[in-house]
């Protein structure tokens, strides 16, 4: 297939390039190939293009910065995904798009299922199921496929956080009261191909990896896994954000997968991802 990857300089787009690669004609582009929040140029250089999927890994990611930046985070994580979709019903091409736990509240404890309603709670949750409606209302062949707390060797993650801070010697604060799964980047963009590859009904998808923690508990779990013994304390939400511009975040953010087959528990998943860094050996 002709898979075109957008924003494949990021995390997720860089991992999914190394995954497709080989099997399938990809074209990497980013920002400086495209801007896709300019309808114009989404609707020319795509065309033109004539993909067999679009694999949209670009994004406003910047949770807590959106809340100042809400029309930028609106016009990239949801105007966007509607040129996007437009394009790819015009073409009849595989739209591939990722998406969010933060487009719930986080108050069910039980987590999410794919048809859970939209609540979400910050500016960036709302602009993704902004981009989600998009897609819904146009009806490309799509799938959107939601994940969580990602982690993987191209860019910046919590796992790297961590472990600057504690060979840096410096104590940590870390949140125990927002629970979620830690998903490998690399685990995950294998399930992803999987998924185009597959012909399964078009639709709503969540991939993480299986079983969840906090945040602290991840903290904890990869220092155990570096045999490293920062001095780490468990803090709230609420006196973590106090005098900050952080946003609000789910309580609760654990999402359900009622229709594949589930991938690892987390904590393997981090073990092999600090042994393929080379941060630790077998
Ligand atoms: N990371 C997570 O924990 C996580 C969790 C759940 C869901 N997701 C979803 O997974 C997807 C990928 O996330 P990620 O963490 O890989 O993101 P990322 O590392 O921030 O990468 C996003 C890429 O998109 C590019 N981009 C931004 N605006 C663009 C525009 N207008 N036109 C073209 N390219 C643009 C960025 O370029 P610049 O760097 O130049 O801005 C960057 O290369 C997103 O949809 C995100 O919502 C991520």
């Amino acid at each position: 297939m002709k898979i075109l990857i957008l924003g494949h300089k990021g995390m997720l787009g860089h991992e999914l390039a190394d995954e497709l690669e080989g099997d399938h004609e990809l074209i990497l582009w980013d920002r400086d190939q495209i801007d896709i929040s300019n309808r114009e140029d989404v609707m020319k250089k795509i065309g033109e293009l004539e993909p067999d999927v679009v694999v949209n890994a670009a994004a406003y990611t910047a949770v807590d910065k959106a809340e100042s930046e809400k029309d930028l985070a609106y016009k990239v994580n949801g105007c966007a995904v509607g040129f996007l979709s437009t394009i790819c019903k015009e073409i009849n091409a595989l739209f591939v798009h990722f998406s969010t736990d933060y487009v719930f509240d986080g108050e069910n404890h039980l987590g999410y299922k794919e048809d859970h309603p939209y609540k979400p709670i910050n500016i960036y949750g709302k602009s993704k199921a902004l981009g989600e409606k998009m897609i819904l209302d146009i009806e490309p062949r799509y799938y959107i496929i939601r994940t969580s707390w990602l982690f993987g060797k191209y860019g910046k993650n919590f796992v790297e956080t961590m472990l600057r801070i504690a060979n840096e010697g410096k104590d940590l604060k870390v949140v125990n009261d927002q629970f979620g799964s830690p998903t490998y980047a690399k685990d995950f963009a294998k399930k992803v191909s999987e998924l185009i590859e597959s012909h399964k009904p078009f639709g709503i998808y969540h991939i993480t990896n299986s079983e969840s923690c906090n945040w602290y508990e991840f903290a904890l779990k990869i220092f155990e896994f570096s045999g490293l013994n920062p001095n780490v304390q468990p803090v709230t939400s609420e006196s973590r954000a106090l005098g900050t511009t952080s946003s609000e975040r789910p309580t609760y953010s654990m999402l359900i997968n009622t229709k594949l087959s589930l991938m690892r528990p987390w904590e393997e998943a981090l073990k092999d991802y600090l042994i393929e860094t080379g941060k630790i050996v077998k």
